[in-house]
């Protein structure tokens, strides 16, 4: 594995089914990374943000098991990439307290999450209130140049940044500034409402839905009645296809919102199909996962022990 590369790091939670708002936001930059070589990939499963929604063990355990498979059913090569999971490198949470020391709660109170969960009325842990602390140290352990995400982790990076400019004030030059990678037209995908579409919101095109899954899914895509172009529909087709595509089938079906429905349930069929066969060939291997995170654990270690010794002594704790 080649380490004079830049870094890049980038992962996903596993709260539940991956949708294509994960893909097209996050896991299809990945992928082009990967096939690029430009940078070192580390492609991390973030189970320790997780607790702050899943609370069971044996869900915890298959939803982490489930995100390596749709990992790699997505086109991720572990081959290629360090592919590892948040909770087999300690010093993720070593990091994270260092960072606690030297964070304000106002600044922490400024969090789009936290003020959300805030004006929702909601019980808000700790552990959702240092959210962004956690992610600055997945961010800062590994010296990581690019993090490819979608908007809705613009802010968190920021606070990576931030971190890691305040840390090498106080304790001298260790960090490298993380910049975030955003590609303006997929940065919120919308959900079958309309809303970004969110695991939390309940309106998600699972990655690897049946046929009959995404018959019923297009069909309660919310639609008005003005206009030609049902937009929410449109929305979604554009991910798949070209404006200049799409312009013929919807000139073709204009004001038919059901021929234009059943047109996407079309193409994001041929679009799953391949990354669903290959999610269930996978699933009837259970060895490969844990091989997987075993070999991307030990590589993650390596990089992240051999940093937070750095940090250890720029403290003065080593
Ligand atoms: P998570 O698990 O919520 O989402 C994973 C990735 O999918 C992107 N995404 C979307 N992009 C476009 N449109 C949407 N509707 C959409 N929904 C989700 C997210 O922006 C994200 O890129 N905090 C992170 C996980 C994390 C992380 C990290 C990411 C933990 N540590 C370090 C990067 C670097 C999260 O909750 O993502």
């Amino acid at each position: 594995m080649e380490t004079d590369k830049p870094i890049l790091l980038s992962g996903i939670k596993p709260t539940g089914a991956a949708h294509i708002g994960n893909y097209f936001g996050a896991i299809k930059q990945w992928k082009e990374f990967q096939t690029i070589g430009s940078h070192q990939c580390y492609f991390m499963i973030a189970d320790y943000h997780a607790l702050n929604f899943v609370q069971s063990a044996g869900d915890m355990r298959d939803l982490t098991h489930d995100l390596v498979l749709t990992y790699l059913a997505a086109g991720i090569n572990p081959e290629k990439v360090v592919l590892f999971k948040q909770s087999d490198v300690p010093a993720h949470t070593e990091l994270a307290w260092i960072f606690d020391t030297i964070t304000t709660m106002p600044y922490l109170e400024r969090a789009h999450a936290y003020k959300d969960a805030e004006a929702k009325g909601k019980e808000v842990s700790v552990g959702t209130f240092n959210y962004p602390m956690l992610m600055a140290a997945d961010i800062l352990l590994y010296n990581t140049a690019k993090v490819p995400v979608g908007h809705d982790q613009k802010q968190h990076i920021e606070y990576a940044r931030d971190t890691a400019e305040k840390f090498n004030r106080i304790y001298g030059d260790t960090f490298t500034l993380p910049e975030e990678f955003i590609v303006p037209d997929v940065a919120t995908v919308p959900g079958v409402d309309g809303r970004k579409m969110s695991k939390s919101y309940n309106n998600t095109i699972p990655l690897f839905s049946t046929r009959h899954e995404i018959e019923e899914l297009v069909m309660s895509i919310v639609t008005d009645s003005s206009g030609d172009r049902p937009e929410n529909v449109y929305a979604i087709h554009r991910l798949l296809k070209t404006e200049r595509e799409l312009d013929a089938v919807y000139d073709e079906h204009q004001g038919r919102y059901k021929a234009l429905k059943e047109a996407l349930v079309e193409d994001l069929d041929a679009f799953i199909k391949p990354m669903r066969e290959k999610y269930h060939e996978l699933a009837s291997d259970p060895r490969t996962v844990a091989d997987i995170l075993e070999k991307g654990g030990q590589l993650a270690r390596e990089r992240a022990n051999a940093k937070i010794e750095e940090v250890r002594r720029a403290v003065g704790v080593s």
